[in-house]
Parts: structure tokens; sequence; C-alpha cells
């Protein structure tokens, strides 16, 4: 029996995850939460004969906390997105507080499920669900996420591209490290589980990383001002959502990728802190995954020169929006 729930159902993101997570045959029960809408999309959703029985609640009556309880893991894209020319940092304003609203319920009706925070700027976000956490006693680094698979799969996507073979980008693997915003973005393309082309030249190598750190810019051009990428990450999310289902399940040897509180595993933190050259709290990076959440952040394996320099450029954007987070909260309480 697993709980899913999803805050912020009924938006772009929304909808089309909860449909994914419906699909899931893992999953018993849908719980999900929006301040509009979520009773009609339950009611849609609640027809497909898969087994998971689907509940929407709204606001009042203590909606989120009806559809907190009993959830074992929780998916968050609530929250605005961008318009054109608009950073992940420029939301900050507005999803911080939605954040920290929604981790204050999760806190105190369902604090030992996994939380999959989706809401930008997810490299401040995440911090802002632990700073929330550790307010109301509850803080367990092993069971926080954000979930960077959107950057994964389109690494996966553009390699393909790039070696000419689109049919092959599922069983493509490309580790993304860092964060989940511009620069913070870092693939290790020289890990790639299919190697490059070894003439590339350097130039169409920086396009190739320009892309993967940017793509999302692609999409929010394209659309025009109606939004950000909402089928692509409901793809990424349903994904990622589906192996934290499979582990708490008990499934052994699961690994994603995903920016997780360092605190999750002091021993992979300490090897990754000696790899990069510097302390953080969050990162994003390969975890291994268990009943209770995060059992081990892996090494960053060995890095180019070019992949360092692209560190030595993330890394201190990545603290600042670190910081960003943790301010927000030591603020507000
Ligand atoms: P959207 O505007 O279509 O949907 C957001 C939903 O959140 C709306 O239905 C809205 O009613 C709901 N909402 C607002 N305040 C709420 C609250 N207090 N409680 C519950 N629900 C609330 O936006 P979209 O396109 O679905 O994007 C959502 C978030 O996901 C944005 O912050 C966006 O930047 C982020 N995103 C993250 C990605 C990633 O890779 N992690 C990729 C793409 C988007």
């Amino acid at each position: 029996m697993v709980k899913a729930v999803v805050l912020g159902a009924a938006g772009g993101i929304g909808q089309p995850l909860a449909l994914l997570l419906k699909c899931n045959l893992h999953i018993t029960e849908l719980g999900l939460y929006d301040i509009v809408n979520t009773p009609g999309v339950a009611a849609d959703l609640s027809h497909i004969s898969t087994p998971a029985k689907v509940e929407g609640y709204l606001p009042p009556d203590d909606g989120l906390k009806k559809t907190l309880t009993g959830a074992d893991v929780v998916v968050i894209p609530a929250g605005v997105p961008r318009k054109p020319g608009m950073t992940r940092d420029d939301l900050f304003k507005i999803n911080a507080g939605i954040v920290k609203d929604l981790a204050t319920g999760i806190a105190t009706t369902a604090p030992k499920a996994m939380v999959l925070v989706i809401s930008n700027p997810v490299n401040s976000t995440v911090p802002i669900v632990a700073e929330v956490f550790k307010k109301h006693g509850v803080y367990d680094p092993k069971r926080i996420f954000g979930v960077t698979t959107l950057d994964v799969v389109r690494a996966s996507t553009f390699v393909a591209d790039v070696l000419g073979d689109v049919r092959m980008s599922k069983q493509i693997v490309v580790p993304v490290v860092g964060g989940h915003s511009g620069v913070t973005i870092v693939p290790l393309l020289s890990q790639s589980s299919h190697p490059l082309p070894p003439n590339l030249s350097t130039s169409d190598y920086q396009k190739l990383v320009q892309r993967v750190q940017f793509g999302g810019d692609e999409v929010v051009k394209a659309k025009d001002g109606a939004g950000s990428a909402t089928l692509s990450m409901a793809y990424a999310g349903a994904e990622f959502a589906d192996k934290v289902v499979r582990a708490v399940k008990g499934e052994k040897g699961i690994n994603v990728p995903s920016y997780v509180p360092l605190a999750a595993d002091p021993a992979g933190a300490a090897q990754l802190t000696k790899d990069l050259g510097k302390e953080l709290e969050f990162f994003s990076n390969t975890v291994e995954l268990g009943t209770e959440g995060v059992v081990r952040i892996h090494p960053l394996g060995p890095v180019t020169d070019k992949e360092r320099e692209l560190l030595q450029t993330a890394l201190p954007e990545l603290e600042k929006n670190i910081q960003t987070g943790v301010n927000y909260v030591a603020e507000a309480y």
C-alpha cells in the first residue's frame, strides 16, 4: 500500500503528473491538492481503471491535512512558472512562501513522507523544506529530494541528438550534477554511458553543455508567455516518483540523480567535499535509495578539466542559492 500525493495537482505539471501516477500500478492511493480545481481533476482520473483510489481536496475544511494524511510520497509542483526573460530565481518571492506553507503541512501531518520538490528555484526551495522541517523537529535529510530528473532526461535526449540516433536516448545515461538552474547545472559528459564522438569540436561541446543548462529556456520561449516545461517535467517527475515508490516498497539498488541534503550520508558527503574542494549543504548527484530514503551519496567520479571549470562556476552560485533559502526561513520564524 503506497499513498502518493501531489501538491499543486491542478497545474500544468500537476495534472499530467497526477495522470502518470494514477497509471503507476505500485500506487494504491493518490491524494491531489491545489487551491483550485482538484475535485474535478480527481473525479476525471478516478474513472481510469488502475488500482489507485483518487481524492482531490481544496484549502477549506483542512484540505491540505486530509490530502497529506497517511502519505508515503509527496510531490510538490505548486507555484508559478517562468515567463520569457525570467530566471528560476525570479520566481523565489512567490514560490518560497508557497513551498514554506506546504512544507509546514507535511511536517505536521506526514513528517515521515518522502518529499519530492519540483517547485522552482529548486536550489533554494529544497533548503526551505529542510529548514521548515528543522523548525518542527522532524528533519530527516534522507527524505528530502529536489527533482533534477528533467536535466538528466534532457542530457540523454541531447546527447542522442549529437550521436545522430534519437532511438538511443532512453539507454543513454549522463550524470548531471550541481543544482537545477542555469550554470549550476553541470553535465558530466565525459561519464556518458555512450561516449561523445571523439572529433566533437570545442564549440559543439560548449553548445551541448549550454543546451543542457538552458534547455528549459527553449520551452519557455516556445510557449511564449504560457509557462515553462510541463509535459516533459511530468514525465521526469513520474519517473523519479516511481523509483522512490519502488524503493519505499523494498526494491534494492535503485540509483537516481537528485538534489539532496548532504547530511543524508555523512561518509558520501565527506568524499564529495574532497572531490569538489568545497563544503556544501546541498548538491545534486547520483544517490542510492532504500526504504528510509537516501542510503548512499555516490562520489563524483573522474571529471575532466572542462568539467572542473564548469563546477568552479557552479559552486559559488549554488552556495548563494542555498543561503537564500535558509535565510528565508530564518526570517519567517
Ligand atoms: P502552473 O501555474 O501551471 O501550476 C502551478 C499550480 O500550483 C497551479 O495549479 C496553482 O493553483 C497551484 N498552487 C499555487 N499556490 C498553491 C498553494 N499554496 N498550494 C497548492 N497549490 C498551489 O505551473 P507549472 O508549469 O505546473 O509549474 C509549477 C512549478 O514547477 C514552477 O515553480 C516551475 O518553475 C517548476 N518547474 C520545475 C521544473 C524542474 O525541473 N524541477 C521544470 C519545470 C517547472
